[in-house]
């Protein structure tokens, strides 16, 4: 793979060039460093306004020969995966490259001996443990569809999810760590499957040693099924444009969509995208503390980095426990290089005192990344003194799960950084800002909308069951362009700088939500009328959620009702979407026609009742003051 490695500033711009010039030759000499059962007939065809793109059209390959058989040969022996255990006096695993193969081929089997085929859909629903990776790859060893849910989501968002995909199979395990609390995962997937009607079988690992309920039908234990499965399992031949992933993600409205992936585009964005970003070295470890559950865990745990042939760590617990030096005994204890996390366990972090990146060496460290949302200048600082130790690359990574892999970003140690700016884009990237007007701004320093204008491999290529509301949502806004969602600022070295979404999308400590779908959740309550949700600027979170709320004139107190809320909304979504402010109002503001105007919440919220602006066309403006005195 040495071939896609850019190693200066002066190949970036003179590959970036080459991608815009000819991007059918550019991504074919790419793509040529993979194993292919067979070559593509054509590198690219694509059309925006219908939304068709398919790259290598023709070709056939299977992911997994590339992340794991490739390497055999070379790599037997290296460790792929480093597992560190939620408890730090547990021990942590390691995987070659080998029995990472073996392991995968064993699960393949295990579900094919289920009846799961090729195009079938399998839902993963797991803790971090390697078992998680290797039933993603186990899936897409005999082509079936993986669709991970983030194991913090709530039985609901699990059914919801596993009915949209009609998954055939579920992957859990007994329970899940997350700092000193173990949660009983199958109890969740029991109350989840009393409304999936499609779901056949579900394999439960044995992680906690949890008591679980079971079911004869459906339930089998991992370890007892995988017993007598073999270790060889053929790669099964998927055509470039195969499904190879669905993964759900929050919109602007209430329902979250099914992102889908495909094949070919998908693997040689994962890889080209690490390799560049990361320059990672052939004895580094590399951590990426992102859960399997979300794009970051795929494309930067899994896929890129063992399409590299790399060793990835995976760690099942969180930054703060037993301390908030957990993050760095880690780094020292496996001798971390290159370290991937969100500005959010930054900021909470940095809360904790310098006192524990001090106490550690960190001497491994040579890159630290930054995906998710905005990091702030000071996160960045701290980030660059006190765990970088003023020596290291940062690279501050821009993407979303439509893009598959890393879109604007600093290519470590060959790309000046500047706090705060994504900096430039990824050869193949071709940015757009679009002014209010929709017309495309062609000067260098501009600030507006942030479209792409041209397709990349990774792409999304739909929306599951639903490609109308796919080319909707990201072609319909600017004709002719994808349209990101975020707001940026490009400067006179042509950096970019994303300064947020402009849609109804909160990003909530790195987690995406859209206002719609906590609207809904909260207004499952008996005795909600009405809410209003939008974000507000928040120290750690980057952006807490706030509630506006109308209850009926029932007789309980305003403080049970806002316990039961969190309650419900924890039970529909998830806990990570319970609303960090709730102001019970009698109004919300509202235009002559219905709709809410959001604007003016979102000042109150941000504290910033000065300048609310033009209140003249609200049905009743004098909402807005009876909001503005009762704010939080
Ligand atoms: O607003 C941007 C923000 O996260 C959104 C995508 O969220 P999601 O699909 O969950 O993927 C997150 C992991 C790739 C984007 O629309 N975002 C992501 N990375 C950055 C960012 N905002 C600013 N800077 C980033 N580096």
């Amino acid at each position: 793979m040495e071939n896609m490695r850019i190693k200066s500033l002066e190949e970036y711009h003179q590959r970036y060039a080459e991608s815009i010039e000819d991007p059918e030759r550019f991504w074919a000499s790419i793509a040529d460093s993979f194993l292919w059962k067979k070559k593509w007939d054509r590198v690219l065809q694509w059309d925006f306004n219908r939304f068709d793109v398919k790259w290598f059209d023709g070709a056939q390959l299977n992911i997994t020969e590339n992340c794991l058989d490739r390497h055999l040969a070379e790599r037997g022996d290296k460790t792929a995966i480093i597992w560190e255990p939620n408890n730090p006096n547990m021990q942590s695993r390691h995987l070659s490259y080998r029995q990472l193969h073996a392991e995968v081929c064993r699960t393949a089997n295990m579900l094919k001996q289920a009846g799961v085929k090729k195009g079938d859909r399998v839902c993963v629903y797991m803790p971090m443990v390697p078992e998680a990776a290797i039933a993603l790859m186990a899936c897409a060893r005999i082509g079936a569809i993986h669709s991970v849910v983030f194991a913090g989501f709530s039985a609901q968002s699990l059914a919801d999810r596993i009915n949209d995909a009609r998954c055939k199979v579920v992957l859990t395990a007994d329970g899940v760590y997350r700092g000193a609390k173990p949660i009983i995962l199958k109890d969740i997937v029991d109350e989840a499957l009393l409304k999936c009607q499609d779901v056949e079988r579900v394999f439960v690992l044995r992680h906690t040693e949890s008591a679980v309920r079971w079911n004869e039908t459906t339930d089998r234990w991992w370890h007892e099924e995988i017993r007598e499965c073999s270790e060889l399992c053929p790669a099964e031949p998927m055509d470039a444009e195969d499904m190879l992933f669905i993964l759900y993600t929050s919109g602007s409205t209430g329902k979250p969509k099914g992102v889908v992936h495909t094949t070919a585009g998908y693997m040689v964005w994962a890889a080209y995208t690490f390799q560049n970003v990361f320059q990672p070295e052939e004895n580094d470890v590399y951590w990426c503390t992102a859960d399997l559950g979300w794009i970051t865990g795929h494309s930067y745990i899994l896929y890129g980095p063992l399409l590299s042939g790399c060793t990835t760590l995976m760690f099942e617990g969180i930054p703060t426990w037993p301390d908030a030096g957990r993050f760095w005994n880690v780094v020292d204890r496996h001798k971390v290089s290159i370290f991937y996390t969100a500005p959010t366990a930054i900021r909470s972090l940095m809360a904790f005192g310098e006192e524990y990146p001090a106490k550690a060496s960190l001497a491994s460290l040579r890159t630290l990344g930054s995906v998710g949302e905005p990091i702030n200048e000071e996160a960045w600082q701290w980030y660059h003194h006190h765990v970088g130790k003023g020596r290291c690359a940062i690279v501050d990574t821009w993407w979303q799960t439509e893009t598959g892999g890393i879109m604007i970003s600093p290519l470590a140690h060959l790309t000046p950084t500047k706090p705060t700016f994504a900096t430039l884009p990824m050869p193949g990237v071709q940015p757009v800002l679009v002014d209010a007007n929709g017309q495309v701004m062609e000067e260098t320093i501009a600030e507006g909308n942030l479209c792409i204008r041209f397709p990349w491999p990774g792409m999304l290529r739909t929306t599951y069951g639903d490609h109308e509301r796919c080319k909707q949502t990201y072609f319909s806004t600017y004709p002719g362009l994808y349209f990101t969602g975020d707001g940026c600022r490009r400067d006179h070295d042509a950096y970019y700088r994303i300064n947020g979404r402009v849609d109804d999308v909160i990003n909530v400590s790195g987690h995406r939500m859209g206002t719609a779908e906590v609207e809904n959740a909260i207004n499952e309550h008996p005795h909600v009328i009405e809410s209003a949700v939008v974000g507000y600027p928040h120290p750690i979170k980057g952006q807490g959620i706030y509630a506006y709320i109308i209850c009926d004139n029932s007789t309980s107190s305003e403080e049970s009702k806002r316990k039961e809320i969190l309650e419900v909304v924890s039970k529909v979504i998830g806990p990570i979407a319970k609303p960090d402010k709730i102001q019970f109002v009698d109004g919300l503001p509202k235009t002559r026609s219905g709709k809410i105007m959001r604007r003016i919440l979102r000042k109150i919220a941000e504290g910033d009742t000065d300048s609310l602006g033009d209140t003249s066309t609200l049905l009743d403006p004098s909402v807005v003051d009876r909001i503005k005195d009762g704010s939080i």
